[in-house]
C-alpha cells in the first residue's frame, strides 16, 4: 500500500494502482470535509435581486436549505485534484487498448477530436449542420482508398477486432451472393489472437497454417489446405512476428485460384504506409487501425477506429459508406478477378461505381448526387 500525504491535504489518500498505490484508505466524500461556514465563492445575499426569485415559479422555489458540502476552495479542488490523479490519464501512462502495435497517441490527436464541432454532434443531427464532420470523413474515407489501393470504405467499425468481424461478414455476404457459401477461413498460426475469434464469430471454421522456419507463411501448407470451402486468408503484414512476407504475391494467386479471397489485417499498416498498398499486393479486404497507424484518439464510440476498404465493385456491401451509393449490386468480382470455375461472381464491375462526386460531401447513409459544391 502507498498512502501518500499531500502537502497541505487534511489526510493522506492512495494513489491509484497504476501510479504506485494499490488500496487503502479512500479519500473521503465532498461532505464529509465539510464545515459549516466555509466558502470555496462568494454569492451576493439572498434577496437582493428580488426580480431574480420573482422569475422562478414558486412551485420551483427551494424551501429548505441546500444541503451542498460547506469547502473551501483549496479542499474543493485539492479533492477533486486527487480523484481526477486516480483517472487512467495520456499524461501518465500509454492507452491500454489496441494494445499491440504503435500506441504512442499524441495529445494534439485529442485535442484535435474534442473540438466542439466533432464532440458536439448529436447522432440525429441534420444534416445539413454536420458538413465539416462530414466533409473530414469524406476526405479520410478517399484518403485511405488511395493508401490501400481499394475502392470502398465503410467506417462503421469502432475497433480493429470490430473490423475483422464486419470485412468476414462482407465477405460472406460476397461468397453467399454469389450463389458460393463457403465455411472456412485460413488464418497463419502466428496469427493474433482476434482473429481466430473474429472467423468463429462470424460462423466460419478456422484452419491454421504452420510458419515456415524464417517464420513466414508455409506456401507447400497454404496450398494443401486450400480448396472451393476456403472463403478467405486472414493475414497481417508484416506479421505479427514483425517479418514482412516475401511471398504475399504467390499467396494472393493460391487463394484466389481457389475463389477464395485474401483479408489483410492492418494493425501493422504503419509499416507499410504509402510505400506498398494491400491493394496492389491483391489484397481483398483489408481493415485499418486508426487508433494505432494513425494515432486517432480512443473513444468517440468505441475503443479505436477500424475502418474497413474493400474492392472495387463491392461497395454495397459496406455498411454506413459515406459514398459509393451508386454501385449498382450488392457483391461482385475482386477487380478484374474471376472464380476458380470460370464463372464471374455477380454483375458489378470494376472501374463502375465507387466513384466519389468531388465537390460535394455526402449526407452519410444515402450517398452522393452529383452537385457543384456545398452538401450533396
Ligand atoms: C494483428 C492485429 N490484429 C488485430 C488487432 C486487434 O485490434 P484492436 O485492439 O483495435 O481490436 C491487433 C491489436 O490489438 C493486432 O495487432
Amino acid at each position: 500500500m502507498t498512502a501518500l500525504q499531500v502537502p497541505g491535504a487534511s489526510a493522506p489518500y492512495e494513489a491509484a494502482p497504476w501510479a504506485g498505490g494499490t488500496s487503502g484508505q479512500p479519500e473521503p466524500l465532498i461532505f464529509e470535509r465539510s464545515a459549516p461556514g466555509r466558502r470555496a465563492s462568494s454569492f451576493p445575499p439572498a434577496g437582493e435581486f428580488p426580480e431574480v426569485k420573482e422569475a422562478v415559479p414558486v412551485s420551483a422555489r427551494r424551501t429548505g436549505p441546500i444541503g451542498l458540502p460547506e469547502v473551501s476552495e483549496r479542499d474543493l479542488i485539492r479533492h477533486y485534484t486527487r480523484l481526477a490523479h486516480r483517472n487512467y490519464a495520456i499524461d501518465l501512462g500509454f492507452y491500454p487498448l489496441g494494445s499491440c502495435t504503435m500506441k504512442y497517441n499524441p495529445k494534439i490527436a485529442e485535442t484535435v477530436a474534442a473540438m466542439p464541432g466533432f464532440a458536439r454532434l448529436h447522432p440525429a443531427q441534420p444534416a445539413e449542420q454536420v458538413q465539416g464532420a462530414l466533409e473530414v470523413l469524406w476526405r479520410l474515407e478517399h484518403a485511405l482508398k488511395e493508401l490501400t489501393g481499394l475502392a470502398g470504405v465503410t467506417f462503421q467499425p469502432a475497433a480493429g477486432a470490430h473490423g475483422e468481424l464486419t470485412g468476414l461478414l462482407i465477405m460472406r455476404a460476397f461468397h453467399e451472393a454469389a450463389g458460393d457459401p463457403r465455411r472456412r477461413v485460413v488464418i497463419p498460426d502466428a496469427a493474433h489472437g482476434t482473429n481466430p475469434a473474429s472467423v468463429r464469430l462470424a460462423g466460419f471454421e478456422v484452419t491454421t497454417v504452420p510458419s515456415n522456419p524464417d517464420g513466414l507463411v508455409d506456401l507447400d501448407a497454404l496450398e494443401r489446405v486450400l480448396d472451393t470451402d476456403v472463403a478467405s486468408f486472414m493475414i497481417t503484414n508484416p506479421n505479427t512476428l514483425g517479418l514482412f512476407e516475401r511471398n504475399i504475391e504467390r499467396v494472393a494467386e493460391l487463394v484466389h485460384g481457389v475463389g477464395g479471397l485474401l483479408y489483410y489485417d492492418g494493425a501493422n499498416f504503419n509499416a507499410i504506409l504509402g510505400k506498398v498498398r494491400p491493394g496492389d499486393m491483391g489484397f481483398d479486404v483489408v481493415h485499418m487501425n486508426l487508433h494505432k497507424t494513425f494515432a486517432t484518439p480512443h473513444g468517440g464510440g468505441g475503443p479505436g477506429s477500424g475502418p474497413v476498404a474493400v474492392s472495387e465493385g463491392w461497395c454495397r456491401s459496406c455498411p454506413h459508406q459515406l459514398s459509393g451509393a451508386t454501385a449498382t449490386r450488392s457483391g461482385g468480382t475482386p477487380a478484374g478477378r474471376s472464380r476458380s470455375d470460370g464463372s464471374t461472381a455477380g454483375t458489378a464491375t470494376s472501374g463502375s461505381s465507387c466513384a466519389p462526386t468531388p465537390t460535394c460531401w455526402p449526407t452519410a447513409g444515402t450517398g452522393c448526387a452529383t452537385s457543384p459544391s456545398g452538401p450533396c
